[in-house]
């Protein structure tokens, strides 16, 4: 379903690793276990999902993935739409991501749900958009929704 997804970065400046490597499903385990991974299905095959990560006030979207058959007809909106909801019912103040700064699906989808360019970025985002420009990811950005 990953990879599905990441098929709408054919014909980027994306690295061949974006479509080709994907994150093991075992690796959701911990945020399945903590409620910070939500799905998508139709009859029974996940078709999205969003895999979130706990800091502190602040709800970190560590990814996000429609597959390709169902996107583009508003249920990645929606999907996001529920987790802002699920993170102001527990009182978190943020939400941040990282992603592509102006693929249309990304950057300009996210400032259309409320992000806003997080720069100067604390620390630890820095950080991982340090490691993702050392993987080779070009013109990325931290965002951030305030709660
Ligand atoms: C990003 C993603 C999760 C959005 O889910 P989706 O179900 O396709 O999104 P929606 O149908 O709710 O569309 C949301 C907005 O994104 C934009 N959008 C979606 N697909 C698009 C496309 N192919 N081209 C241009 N804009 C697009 C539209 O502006 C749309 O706004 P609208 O509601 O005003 O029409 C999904 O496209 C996806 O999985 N993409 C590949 C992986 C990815 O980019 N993940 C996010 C990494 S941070």
């Amino acid at each position: 379903m990953e990879l599905s997804a990441a098929q709408s970065f054919h014909g980027l400046d994306v690295p061949a690793a974006v479509l080709t490597e994907f994150t093991p499903p075992e690796a959701w385990a911990g945020r399945q276990a903590a409620g910070t991974l939500w799905v998508a299905t139709d009859q029974g095959r996940v078709e999205a999902f969003l895999g979130a990560t706990v800091h502190g006030d602040r709800l970190h979207i560590d990814e996000f993935a429609v597959a390709q058959g169902h996107q583009g007809q508003g249920l990645g909106r929606r999907m996001l739409e529920r987790v802002v909801a699920w993170a102001r019912d527990r009182a978190f103040r943020r939400l941040s991501l990282t992603t592509f700064r102006n693929v249309p699906f990304n950057g300009p989808f996210y400032a259309s749900a409320g992000f806003r360019i997080w720069d100067p970025a604390p620390r630890e985002i820095a950080a991982l958009l340090a490691g993702e420009a050392a993987r080779g990811l070009k013109d990325r950005c931290a965002m951030v929704m305030e709660l």
